[in-house]
Order: C-alpha cells, then sequence, then structure tokens
C-alpha cells in the first residue's frame, strides 16, 4: 500500500490527514510547529472542526497517521501549507516553496506530489521548475498536480469526502495519477484539467462571491441615496426568473472571499478591473455603515438634545458562527469602541469573548439602548423588541 505524507497539518491538512488515513492509507504528517505534533500524535488535536478528533484518535491509535518535525520518503506528497499575503497585498509563496524543498531529496521515480494550497497561477509549474532543476534525472518521471480545496469550516469531514474536486497535472499523466489518488477517498465528482486552469479554479470561485457581494453592497448605497428599502426592492428584482442579487451586509470578512480575489489582482493588475473594484466596494462598505451610525447618532442628539445608548449586535464575519478573522462587524465594533463618548453595548452571542471589547448580554443591551444597530444576521436576533428605539439594519433579509 503506497505512503502518504502530508506537509502542513492545519484546518485542511489536519482533516485531509485524518480522512486519507481512515481509509487504511499509511500517513506522516509534518509540521513546523512542535506542539501541533505533539498533540496530534497523542490523539488529539489542535484545532476546533466538528468529528475531527474522532478521525485522529482513531487513526493514531491503529497506527495509520503519526506526525513529525520532517518529512519521510513516500509515495504521495501532499502540500498544505499556508500561502498568506503582505502588507500590500501580494501572496507570499515561499511557505509552498520551503514544502517542496524539504521534500526533494526523498523523491524517486514514480512518485506523486499534490499542491493543495491556494496559489497563484503558474505556481505548480514554478515548484516542477524547483525540482527538476535540483533533480534533473526525475523529469517526465514524477507526476505533479493541483487540486484546491474548497471546504467550509465546521462541515469540513462530510466536504472533504462529498464535494467535487477539481484536479489539474504538469501533464496528462499526472493528472490521471493525482484522480486516482483522490478516487480512494472522495465520493463527489473529480474533475480533470490542467495545473494553471485549477489553479485560477480556486481563485475564481471567491472572487466570484466577491463580486456578485460587492454588486448588493454597491446597491445599499445606491438605494440609500435614492430613499428605496434595498430589501424590498432585492426581493422583487429576484422575481425575475434568471435574476439572484444577493443580501447586501456591512462588508466582506473571513480568509477565503476577502483574501482570494487579490491572488488575481496582484497578477493581473490591469485585466480585473471589476474583480478589483469589487474588492474597494467591500472594503469600503464598513466605513460607510460607520458613517450612517454616526448620522443617527447626530441626529438622535440634536432632536432629543441628550446622548443616545448604542446596542451593536453580532461581531463575527458572517451570520451563526463564532469566527472573528477579517470581520468587518468587529472594524465597525472596534471603531465605535475607540472613538465614543456615549454608552455602546456589544452583542457576539457565539463567541464568550473578544479582545478590548466587554460583551453585553442581547436582552439587557436592547433594554438598555436608544439606537440598535444589526451587524451580523445571527438567528438569535431575528426577533428584536424594538419599541421606541431607532434601528438601523445593515444585513436584514
Ligand atoms: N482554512 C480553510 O478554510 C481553507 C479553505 C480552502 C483553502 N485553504 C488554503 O489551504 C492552505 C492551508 O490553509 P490552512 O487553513 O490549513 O492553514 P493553517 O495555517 O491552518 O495550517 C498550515 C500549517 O502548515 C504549517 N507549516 C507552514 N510551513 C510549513 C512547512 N514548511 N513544513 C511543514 N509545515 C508547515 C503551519 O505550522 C500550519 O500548522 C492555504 O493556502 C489556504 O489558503 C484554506
Amino acid at each position: 500500500m503506497k505512503k502518504v505524507v502530508t506537509i502542513g497539518l492545519g484546518y485542511i491538512g489536519l482533516p485531509t490527514s485524518a480522512l486519507i488515513s481512515s481509509n487504511d492509507i499509511l500517513v506522516h504528517g509534518v509540521d513546523i510547529n512542535p506542539d501541533v505534533v505533539d498533540t496530534i500524535n497523542k490523539g488529539k488535536i489542535h484545532i476546533d472542526e466538528p468529528d475531527l478528533e474522532n478521525f485522529v484518535r482513531k487513526s493514531v491509535e491503529r497506527g495509520k497517521l503519526s506526525a513529525s518535525l520532517k518529512p519521510v520518503e513516500a509515495d504521495i506528497y501532499l502540500i498544505v501549507v499556508p500561502t498568506p499575503f503582505d502588507k500590500n497585498n501580494k501572496p507570499d509563496i515561499s511557505y509552498v516553496k520551503d514544502a517542496i524543498k524539504s521534500i526533494i531529496n526523498f523523491l524517486k521515480e514514480g512518485d506523486l506530489i499534490i499542491i493543495e494550497s491556494t496559489c497563484p497561477v503558474g505556481t505548480t509549474e514554478k515548484m516542477s521548475n524547483l525540482i527538476f532543476a535540483k533533480r534533473k534525472q526525475l523529469k517526465d518521471k514524477i507526476f505533479i498536480a493541483y487540486c484546491p480545496e474548497r471546504v467550509l469550516p465546521g462541515n469540513i469531514m462530510y466536504e472533504l469526502v462529498n464535494n467535487d474536486r477539481v484536479i489539474g497535472g504538469i501533464n496528462s499523466k499526472s493528472t490521471i495519477m493525482a484522480t486516482k489518488f483522490y478516487s480512494l477517498f472522495v465520493k463527489g465528482n473529480l474533475h480533470e484539467t490542467d495545473a494553471r486552469t485549477a489553479e485560477m479554479c480556486k481563485l475564481v470561485e471567491n472572487s466570484s462571491r466577491d463580486v456578485q457581494i460587492a454588486f448588493a453592497n454597491e446597491l445599499s448605497i445606491v438605494c440609500d441615496k435614492a430613499g428605496i428599502n434595498v430589501w424590498e426592492l432585492i426581493e422583487l428584482a429576484n422575481k425575475h426568473p434568471r435574476v439572484n442579487i444577493l443580501n447586501p451586509g456591512c462588508g466582506v470578512g473571513g480568509h477565503c472571499i476577502a483574501v482570494d480575489p487579490y491572488f488575481i489582482i496582484s497578477d493581473f493588475k490591469k485585466e480585473s478591473r471589476l474583480i478589483s473594484e469589487a474588492r474597494k466596494i467591500n472594503n469600503f462598505k464598513p466605513e460607510w455603515c460607520l458613517k450612517k451610525i454616526h448620522e443617527c447618532i447626530e441626529k438622535f442628539q440634536r432632536t432629543k438634545n441628550k446622548k443616545p445608548s448604542i446596542a451593536v449586535l453580532g461581531l463575527t464575519f458572517k451570520p451563526n458562527i463564532d469566527d472573528l478573522r477579517e470581520s468587518p462587524a468587529l472594524k465597525i465594533a472596534k471603531s465605535l469602541n475607540t472613538k465614543n463618548t456615549y454608552e455602546v453595548f456589544f452583542v457576539e452571542p457565539n463567541v464568550n469573548y473578544v479582545k478590548g471589547i466587554k460583551l453585553t448580554e442581547l436582552q439587557k443591551a436592547c433594554i438598555k439602548s436608544d439606537i440598535i444597530v444589526k451587524l451580523v444576521n445571527h438567528r438569535e436576533f431575528l426577533e428584536l423588541d424594538l419599541e421606541k428605539k431607532e434601528f438601523i439594519d445593515f444585513c436584514s433579509q
């Protein structure tokens, strides 16, 4: 039976390793973080993901999964390391390069290398060149492919098995070999293409979401100026059989939709004008929301001759999750927290603690406030008692 080495044991690498090893394939996971390695070898996990600990514990107990700081010789290598951005929104593929360098000396004829990290177009080719520059004799004798990951955190163990996958090799033999490998543990359809198309496919999926959300966000700003209720407008426009406008919100956050478009923008600046503009619109939306909140506060002070107290509902980057990464709602909340001369109550039912922000229970915050601002459409906020309150809703349906 073939042996797999996974480089990177984070949110994607660990569930992938756990799933593959649960299919009786020997997996050796590698991570540069010693705490991660120790935790996994104890059959435990360092990230929050339903079902994952069960998979890891069983695989470790059965001797099918182990972790270490260094790679070992294997037949299949999966690269699942981070691809962050620098301050100028340029992607940094140095982790992928380091991961490839760490396995170069182990490679032998017939091996398969698959990159799963989200990467700029052309990265798989670049990594192939890196390998063949050092190991010329392996040219055309090993298989290299790209297969992006599109799982939703919180549902990873299900989606790893059931989602369709796009698989693109540096040549058709590589595509075929990689597809054969995924067919061992994926039930979704496996779609074959070339490496560049597979790389672009991942970037386009989230860019497409970003552009559609930007359209909705732009509409909300236009409608506000035109004195039109954007929610009613979208509901009516969506009665058209071929129109499906998304809901506006207070911006776009998280680590995928708000990030992946920059992989395209940084390499295709002149050509990706719509994608670039969508990013700007979605980045601007929290600022616009803040301006609307301040206008409401000023109006309240003018007409009621007193300072209002405010309830801010929702801080995560989307409804009904506990993830605050790149959250536009959190950005708005932080700004209200620092600049205020009025009392602000922050409500986030999905987390217990937010650094620098004091959380208040929903009912108490609403009773004590004059103005209620809804930033995230959590299920807890669907029925609010708004009697005698000013209500600003940036995310209704
Ligand atoms: N998290 C998601 O929901 C998601 C979804 C789709 C795609 N992706 C992409 O998958 C890739 C991995 O993301 P993630 O969320 O798993 O990242 P992560 O930060 O959770 O995990 C990456 C792990 O790689 C380790 N690492 C870094 N360099 C290494 C090296 N040279 N050798 C061994 N280990 C190394 C880190 O210590 C870390 O534990 C990224 O490119 C990301 O964009 C993530």
